[in-house]
């Protein structure tokens, strides 16, 4: 069960990117050197040390790196405030989360000055946070571990009961390395660098969460994120051949909590075929038995996704439940969202062949 939730805060919680880059483009010219924007792209993510020192380096400039870094924050915050909100749906995120009762800490590479800025440029309540770690906090930045162990043991949480929020691949590695749920963000990364990392699932961002009240609401749409990353992975191993429809499926045991997975494998003869929900239900039978089905994720090509065939609806009709929860997503992340009693009248069509029906 995830108790807790730990932010990093650039590109997850604000994306103060450009803000911070003019920023430091104009606290140059305050000390009379001519830097290019392109200047500080070998220190993005490197830490607020080397962005600033990197380029200062660069032009032989030779800084007294505390306090150029604090008149940089001074100009940051005199461009960013009333300009750069918290990204889209974030406020309403952390507002669900605090209302259900769950932790939550910041836990940043970024100095503290510049993490209170933030915080008051999005106009975040600051006691919605338990904890706040800022890069100056800890010795070794991610990807150690270190700054999201010390957030999770100052909430009083073993990191297995927190899950991370990070956009990017460093941030994801040290959230893997701590032992926590990792929540990836494709703000600044592609979702197949995230997941080289790790991520346990990825989202655009926190927006992605639909509305929860509860601790228990929250963990089953994490369930549900992790199920969607298991189906969109087993997909690409579909054996397709003939039809070239490539198809993965998560079936969630209710008993056990665990995922089973099923990609669509074709035959010569078509008859001989087996859905990738049908895959997965095996698989779960030959490790538990009987069983009882908590929710179904598919990930196809099929837009909007039609629902499972007969022969799987068949199948599934052994094992689920009348309100186990069928997702069916499309690549892009869009779904549609059914109760199995809901689905047993509509067959699968496959898309060629939907004219006939219309
Ligand atoms: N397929 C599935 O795996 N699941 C579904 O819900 C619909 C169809 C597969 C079977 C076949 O390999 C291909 O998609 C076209 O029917």
């Amino acid at each position: 069960m995830i108790k807790g939730i730990l932010f990093d805060m650039d590109g997850v919680l604000i994306d103060s990117e450009e803000y911070i880059a003019k920023a430091a483009i104009a606290y140059f010219k305050s000390i009379g050197v001519e830097v290019k924007a392109e200047d500080f792209l070998p220190f993005v993510g490197a830490g607020e040390d080397r962005y600033i020192g990197g380029v200062a380096e660069k032009y032989g400039v030779t800084l007294e790196l505390e306090q150029a870094k604090l008149d940089t924050y001074d100009i940051y915050e005199k461009l960013i405030m009333g300009k750069e909100g918290a990204l889209p749906g974030v406020v309403r995120f952390l507002a669900n989360a605090h209302a259900a009762g769950l932790f939550m800490a910041v836990a940043t590479s970024a100095d503290r000055r510049k993490m209170e800025v933030n915080l008051n440029a999005m106009g975040l309540d600051p006691k919605w946070f338990k904890v706040l770690v800022n890069g100056k906090d800890i010795e070794r930045k991610k990807p150690y571990p270190d700054i999201y162990l010390k957030a999770a043991g100052e909430m009083g949480l073993a990191n297995g009961e927190c899950i991370v929020f990070e956009d990017a691949t460093n941030g994801v590695q040290a959230a893997e390395a701590a032992g926590s749920l990792c929540g990836a963000i494709t703000t600044s990364f592609s979702a197949e660098q995230l997941r080289a990392k790790g991520a346990d699932f990825i989202i655009s961002g926190l927006d992605d969460f639909e509305d929860f009240s509860t601790v228990a609401e929250f963990n089953r749409l994490l369930l549900r994120f992790k199920a969607r990353e298991i189906a969109t992975q087993v997909r690409l191993n579909a054996y397709s051949p003939y039809s070239q429809f490539q198809v993965g499926a998560a079936v969630v045991s209710a008993s056990s909590g665990t995922i089973y997975r099923g990609c669509n494998v074709e035959n010569s003869s078509y008859g001989a075929t087996i859905c990738a929900e049908r895959g997965a239900m095996m698989e779960a039978v030959a490790a538990e038995g009987d069983f009882r089905v908590d929710m179904v994720v598919v990930v196809s090509d099929d837009d909007p996704p039609a629902p499972p065939c007969a022969l799987c609806l068949q199948v599934m009709a052994e094992f689920a439940k009348e309100d186990t929860e069928v997702y069916l997503y499309n690549i892009d992340g869009g779904y549609t969202r059914y109760r199995f009693n809901e689905l047993l009248p509509h067959p699968f069509i496959f898309p060629t062949q939907r004219h006939r029906h219309r």
